[in-house]
């Protein structure tokens, strides 16, 4: 999490005091025991295998037996580099740093990628400096790239998680991971804090975009696929000798289960679902040999994840034998209850093994430092958390010099990955909805139309350049084309006309019009809905205004969830679900535009992997208890077609009255 406004910060961090106070309160009184009862033999025992030999653990050690209270205290504590200077690290020899969403070299979330280069070995040069009292150890550098390297200008992003998962190629997925491992290396970065393996359950959730399916088992494969793709195959070292990265499983657990959605909120799902469906990636992402693993603001009947014991340490660690570590989300730790952002001992005790201390980190450093001397931490607790970071450093190739990936700016956005890229888009795409009118002829006469057509932001989302994504800037990706650009390319190649938008299509007479239309960009609680509603109307007034004119008209719709659109389904003659397609706008065009005969180029493939809303109502559709409009796995295609009837516009789904039929 980024900085967020000041005034919305303080509200937030009102509201997380409250809780904190409230939960505080109640365990005290004992009159609520916080979270639910765990069983982890309920739980599958996974292998897990960081890929370290007993030469590695005897390193590992070794070092640790070299360290200090002071440096073992520092190696625990991770903070975003708009809070600290390299040279801070010869006072605090902190273990890691982070680029939050919104952070970047020298304050510049805009910094090119030699800027990026020169900061991440600037901090780690002053962590291995030979200095009395001070073990050489390198800093882990960690950021979001979570569609590709997306802090870096320039790069090539990929569709968001959602469109991935309509996709159901996990094959892809690993190209993506291996990809983005590689933008991630030539920056001089180690680490992202990818893949998300949340479930959503109800698409109000404002990183339901960041989630591959609702159906876990789709979440199982690609965590396996993602996580082999950023970091190699299990068990392998040298990761960053071979342009691999450390990934990151999050957020453990049930991020995606809280009750409306509510972001950070609380997940009220029995123990049986939690291990079916919430539980599904990790088992997976710790088969693959994830090193890392993020735990999730949110709580689960009540109890704050950051201070689970039971399922951070007797569940995921102990049971399921995941031997890397655990970070803490941003100041997450301050939310459990008799903690603040400077100062947590039950979050460290229940297992986090890594503070993400974005600010207050200084004063989290030295009330650690004294809770370890007064015995509050227990010193085989802190040793255990050191170890687990220096065998995921040691795994990772950290220690060793040769960085070979570095610096290799060409792997930022070559063809290859422009291919990829537009390959992942193209898979993505999922038809509700085709009366006829779809693939459109390239020698036909055509209006492109809508407030997204020529907007890259509707394209990319969040964790885009800045955390919400919505301040960026054509010249922030400049390897990126529009969804404009590419239907006006293909238009062109097939002898086609692209008439003026700004002309009124009663004049222009076009034979058919893409109104290309979406959701603003957002993250995390910023997307969070009261109801699964499309809120803006504007395109509906143009498609309902060429419908009245008889010009049929093809709605691309950008989304990071479905949402209850059905008057937009009711005025379009075709309905495309196109999500976050990220840079490669092109991808776009190749399905819904043929060739000059109007042949198909290429068929829709994507499929749903979330239920779409049949109204507003709004009760989940996890619990099965309403059935969507179109179900998990749905997708039209040219081969296999399909008329929608006309939908009722009611927002509850309600048929119109017989009194307004006519
Ligand atoms: C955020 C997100 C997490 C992200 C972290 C670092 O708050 O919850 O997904 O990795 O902060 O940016």
């Amino acid at each position: 999490m980024a900085q967020l406004p000041a005034r919305t910060r303080s509200i937030r961090l009102l509201r997380a005091a409250c809780h904190a106070a409230i939960a505080a309160l109640a365990l005290a009184a004992g009159a609520v025991q916080a979270g639910g009862k765990v069983h982890p033999a309920a739980w599958p025992a996974a292998t897990h295998a960081t890929g370290l030999d007993a030469d590695g653990e005897r390193r590992v050690g070794e070092l640790l037996a070299r360290l200090s209270v002071e440096e073992k205290v520092g190696q625990v504590i991770q903070t975003d580099i708009s809070q600290l200077e390299p040279g801070d690290l010869r006072q605090f020899p902190l273990g890691s740093v982070l680029a939050g969403g919104d952070s970047g070299p020298g304050a510049n979330d805009r910094a090119p990628p030699a800027a990026w280069l020169a900061l991440a070995r600037a901090f780690r040069a002053v962590s291995t400096e030979e200095r009395p009292g001070h073990v050489p150890i390198p800093v882990l550098f960690g950021v979001d790239a979570v569609h590709g390297h997306n802090n870096i200008i320039g790069a090539v992003l990929f569709p968001h998680n959602v469109g991935l998962g309509a996709a159901h190629d996990t094959e892809l997925v690993r190209r993506i991971g291996a990809a983005t491992a590689q933008q991630v290396a030539a920056t001089g970065l180690d680490w992202t804090f990818a893949p998300t393996l949340a479930v959503p359950q109800d698409v109000r959730w404002g990183r339901s975009y960041e989630g591959y399916s609702q159906d876990p088992a789709l979440v199982r494969d690609y965590a396996s696929a993602m996580i082999e793709g950023l970091q190699g195959p299990p068990g392998a070292g040298g990761l960053l000798q071979s342009g691999h990265v450390a990934a990151t499983a999050k957020h453990f657990l049930a991020d995606g289960a809280t009750r409306e959605g509510v972001d950070q909120g609380d997940a009220t799902v029995d123990e049986a679902e939690l291990v079916r469906v919430h539980g599904a990636g990790y088992a997976a992402a710790i088969r693959a040999g994830v090193l890392t693993v993020m735990a999730s603001f949110s709580s689960w009947q009540g109890a704050k994840m950051h201070g689970n014991r039971a399922l951070l340490t007797d569940v995921l660690k102990e049971r399921m034998g995941f031997d890397g570590f655990v970070i803490g989300d941003w100041n997450g730790h301050g939310q459990v209850p008799g903690c603040a952002r400077r100062r947590c001992t039950a979050a460290f005790n229940a297992g986090i093994d890594m503070f993400m201390a974005a600010s207050g980190w200084r004063g989290l450093y030295a009330n650690t430092l004294r809770a370890v001397r007064a015995g509050e931490i227990p010193m085989a607790r802190l040793d255990d958390a050191v170890r687990r970071i220096l065998r995921v450093k040691l795994r990772l190739g950290l220690f060793a010099p040769e960085r070979p990936f570095e610096g290799r700016f060409d792997l930022l956005a070559p063809v290859e990955l422009h291919e990829l890229g537009r390959v992942a888009v193209r898979e993505s795409l999922v038809l509700l909805k085709n009366d006829g009118v779809l693939p459109v002829r390239a020698s036909a006469r055509v209006l492109i139309t809508g407030a997204a057509a020529r907007d890259v932001r509707a394209q990319t989302g969040g964790w885009t350049v800045s955390w919400q994504g919505a301040d960026t800037l054509p010249a922030d990706l400049p390897e990126a084309t529009t969804i404009e650009d590419g239907l006006r390319a293909a238009i062109d190649a097939g002898g086609g006309i692209v008439v003026d938008a700004a002309e009124d299509p009663a004049a222009s007479r076009p034979d058919v019009a893409f109104v290309v239309f979406g959701e603003p960009p957002y993250a995390e609680g910023a997307g969070d809905l009261k109801l699964p509603l499309y809120g803006s109307r504007a395109a509906l007034t143009q498609l309902r205004y060429l419908r009245r004119l008889g010009i049929p008209s093809v709605a691309v719709f950008l989304s990071g969830r479905p949402l209850w659109v059905n008057p937009e389904l009711n005025a379009s003659d075709a309905f495309v679900a196109a999500w976050l397609p990220g840079t490669e706008g092109e991808g776009i065009a190749d399905v819904l535009v043929g060739d000059s005969q109007g042949k198909p180029r290429h068929d829709f493939r994507g499929r749903l992997s979330f239920p779409w809303p049949r109204t507003v109502a709004a009760e989940p559709f996890a619990r099965g208890d309403r059935r969507p409009l179109f179900p998990l796995g749905f997708g039209l295609s040219y081969a296999h077609g399909g008329r929608l009837p006309r939908l009722p516009e009611d927002i509850l789904g309600r048929p119109p009255s017989p009194v307004a039929a006519h």
